[in-house]
């Protein structure tokens, strides 16, 4: 398959370019200064010239407060480009791949056991959530073959473009390193997601997708494959809600952290006494069982993933630091052009998923 990206330096597509890269699929990867997705027309030049089977809309702008004063911006990208994109896609039988947000929620009237689920209809309380929401919608209504993976509270090693290379677990690593007193909300209840894991999802759907799609098209050829098609291998579009399992405040996920390096100058603070105004919903767990029925997916703990976090982060910081992540070797990024090719020839990936508790 080919495989458009935008925003290849994203914290979670570059997760997902490491993931991609012990496949077969041939990816097309470009950063902003490639392909701006806000300028329509290269972008519908880029999409004639590599006619990709799968496109994954790795671009986006999420910095909730500065969105609030830079509206236009956020609507170019976080909404005009997708759809543009889902058009494209639309008419060249193209799967769409996009991100969204748990901000799409405005955190009443669920219930705390389970979290949300993707029946519920969003109700965002800023602007940033109202242009995913919107972006979601878009997709939704132009582009068939499509899936809004939404995710939360992403952490990985390369930390969000966004924000600067940074996340919440990277900000409180480098605070117990200045020996700071760390403030963390301890009213909102949410879920994290770690780029690896959430990568290794994504790419294993993208197989899936690959693989069925190969069934349909040669449908037509081999009698064969009706009974293969009988026998359930459907691929079912839609949003999907994608998060390590488990609920979390800000708090909790800091006060680990800070037990992790048995670091105690810890506060917990309430959401109206931290430093932005911006409306945030005080519960935005995602309940992410769609995904476990339709894929068979489940996600690690979150304190799983964080631990796994920090190894992969001391490796980075400190490459001699014994870790468990393994880098794949023939990943490569050209030089002299902000489009990249990759051809792989290590296939599959190790894509493990553990089960948990049901909620
Ligand atoms: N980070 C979170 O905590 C979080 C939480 C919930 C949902 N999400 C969603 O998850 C997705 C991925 O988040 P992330 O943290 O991985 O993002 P990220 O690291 O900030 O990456 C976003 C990418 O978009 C690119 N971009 C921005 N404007 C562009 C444009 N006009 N044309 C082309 N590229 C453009 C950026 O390019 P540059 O490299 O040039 O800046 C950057 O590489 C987003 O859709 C976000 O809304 C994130």
């Amino acid at each position: 398959m080919k495989i458009l990206i935008t925003g290849m330096y994203g914290q979670l597509v570059t997760d997902i370019i490491k993931q991609l890269n012990y496949t077969d699929h041939d990816i097309f990867a470009f950063d902003r200064n490639g392909l701006d997705v806000a300028d329509h027309e290269n972008l519908k030049k880029t999409f004639d010239l590599v006619e990709p089977d799968i496109f994954i809309q790795g671009a986006s702008y999420h910095v909730v407060e500065d969105i609030e004063n830079n509206i236009d911006k956020a609507v170019k990208v976080n909404i005009s480009s997708l759809h543009t994109i889902a058009k494209l896609c639309q008419e060249n039988d193209c799967l769409l791949i996009n991100f969204s947000t748990n901000y799409v929620f405005d955190g009443d009237h669920y219930s705390e056991d389970c979290g949300i689920n993707e029946n519920v209809i969003p109700n965002p309380l800023n602007i940033y959530g109202i242009t995913k929401y919107a972006g979601e919608q878009v997709v939704e209504k132009y582009c068939e073959k499509h899936i809004n993976f939404r995710v939360a509270g992403l952490f990985g090693i390369t930390g969000s473009r966004a924000k600067k290379g940074t996340n919440f677990p990277i900000n409180i690593i480098k605070e117990i390193k200045e020996q700071k007193i760390i403030k963390a909300v301890s009213d909102q209840l949410m879920n994290i997601t770690y780029t690896l894991d959430a990568a290794k999802a994504i790419v294993d759907i993208i197989n899936r997708y690959s693989e069925n799609k190969k069934v349909i098209d040669n449908f037509s050829k081999d009698k064969n494959i009706i009974r293969i098609v009988e026998n359930g291998k459907s691929f079912k579009y839609g949003t999907y809600h994608l998060t390590n399992t488990g609920m979390l405040t800000w708090y909790d996920l800091a006060k680990f952290i800070c037990d992790y390096y048995n670091y105690h100058k810890i506060e917990a603070i309430e959401n109206k006494n931290f430093y932005s105004n911006i409306k945030r919903p005080k519960f935005s767990a995602l309940d992410c069982s769609k995904i476990q029925e339709n894929f068979g997916i489940t996600l690690q703990t979150w304190q799983s993933g964080i631990i796994r976090f920090i190894n992969e982060y001391k490796n980075k910081v400190n490459p001699k630091d014994k870790v468990d992540f393994i880098f794949p070797t023939n990943f490569s990024v050209s030089a002299n052009t902000s489009a990249s090719y990759y051809n792989k020839d290590d296939y599959p990936p190790s894509t493990k998923f553990s089960i948990s508790d049901d909620c």
